[in-house]
């Protein structure tokens, strides 16, 4: 077991896919199993794109049932939800007053939708509210309140890191030693896993397999993967087959040596290759996908681990605070 604190939140935003799911979150469960870990769903980071309770409530628990699913070690974890805790809420303001104008201004999410303003023809600002501006102030009072070490995130996310680690130092510069420094632990997307098109699986490029599609669901894109032209008697090659690549993934590596030696013998058409990825991909899925289901079907289990979660994550968040205003206001 390590000494090192790992926090991250995961914003909700509706059902991961396949290369999210081996890309950022797979690494993340791997970190539960031999870490104090900090787990939360980011409610209070989608309030500025989403204006509907239901949905916020529904992704939520989308997104606690997962991790609960794929096996996050709940031993070391303290999964709960963002906006339980008080003290975010506190730490956030305290934390605007030392945070320069400017590092805001800098921002790649902020600059973004600057970017696609002025291409557009309108005013630099349209469409931008505070709580996108501030964002990384938000987060920065996220990953201090809790003193992470260690914050694994999608390379999108690595700026706001290093920018909770310069809001830190000015407050401790100010304040005294109180805020450890966080790294950031950047999970590089390497797009290893593709696409229905071949292409790396993406949002962007409408070619992904949902996590947990239903089973029949998963059976069609499965189905639907595309492929060359090639005959089933003739011989191919593996490393050029999106069904291969998938099935790398999923499997043990005895079958992916086989399953290779069937690609070059020839004689194994893409109907027959798809077949057996979707059981292969199916039999591994099924039951996490079951435990999802049946978390979702009761949300009061989902509510009592995130109230669990909230109450161990209060004793923490609790003393941060007592010490940052003790510093702040004497
Ligand atoms: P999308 O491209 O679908 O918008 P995101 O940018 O939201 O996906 O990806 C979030 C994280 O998921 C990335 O930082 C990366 O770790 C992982 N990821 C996304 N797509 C893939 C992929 N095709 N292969 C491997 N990892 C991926
Ligand atoms: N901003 C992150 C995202 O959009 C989610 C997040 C919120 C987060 N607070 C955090 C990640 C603190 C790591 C640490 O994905």
């Amino acid at each position: 077991m390590s000494n090192k604190i790992v926090l991250t939140g995961i914003k909700p935003t509706g059902m991961p896919h396949l290369g999210n799911y081996i890309g950022a979150l797979k690494p993340l469960i791997n970190y539960s199993q031999n870490h104090k870990t900090f787990m939360f769903i980011a409610d209070l980071h989608a309030l500025n794109t989403i204006y509907n309770p239901a949905e916020i409530r529904e992704h939520t628990y989308q997104a606690a049932a997962l991790m609960m699913a794929l096996g996050v070690n709940m031993d070391n974890t303290v999964l709960f939800r963002q906006s339980d805790i008080a003290e975010i809420y506190q730490l956030n303001t305290f934390l605007m007053n030392v945070t320069p104008k400017g590092l805001m201004n800098r921002a790649h999410s902020y600059k973004a939708a600057m970017d696609k303003n002025t291409a557009a023809g309108l005013d630099t600002d349209a469409g931008v509210n505070m709580g996108l501006y501030t964002y990384p102030i938000l987060m920065s009072a996220d990953i201090l309140l809790y003193n992470a070490d260690i914050v694994p995130v999608g390379a999108d996310q690595k700026q706001h890191v290093e920018f909770a680690r310069d809001i830190a130092g000015h407050f401790n510069h100010i304040y005294g030693n109180l805020f450890k420094m966080p790294e950031p632990v950047i999970g590089q997307d390497t797009g290893l896993i593709p696409g229905l098109d071949g292409r790396k699986m993406s949002k962007s490029y409408d070619n992904t397999i949902p996590l947990f599609a239903p089973e029949k669901e998963l059976k069609k894109k499965v189905m639907r993967i595309i492929t060359d032209s090639k005959t089933p008697e003739e011989a191919k090659d593996p490393e050029e087959s999106t069904i291969f690549q998938l099935y790398k993934h999923f499997a043990s590596e005895s079958e992916i040596a086989e399953f290779a030696e069937m690609f070059r013998a020839g004689g194994m058409g893409y109907g027959t290759a798809k077949t057996i990825l979707f059981e292969k991909m199916n039999s591994v899925l099924a039951a996490p996908r079951a435990e999802y289901e049946r978390l979702m079907a009761n949300p009061e289990e989902i509510e009592a681990v995130l109230a669990h979660g909230a109450a161990q994550a209060s004793t923490v968040a609790a003393e941060t605070m007592s010490r940052v205003k003790k510093s702040v206001l004497g």
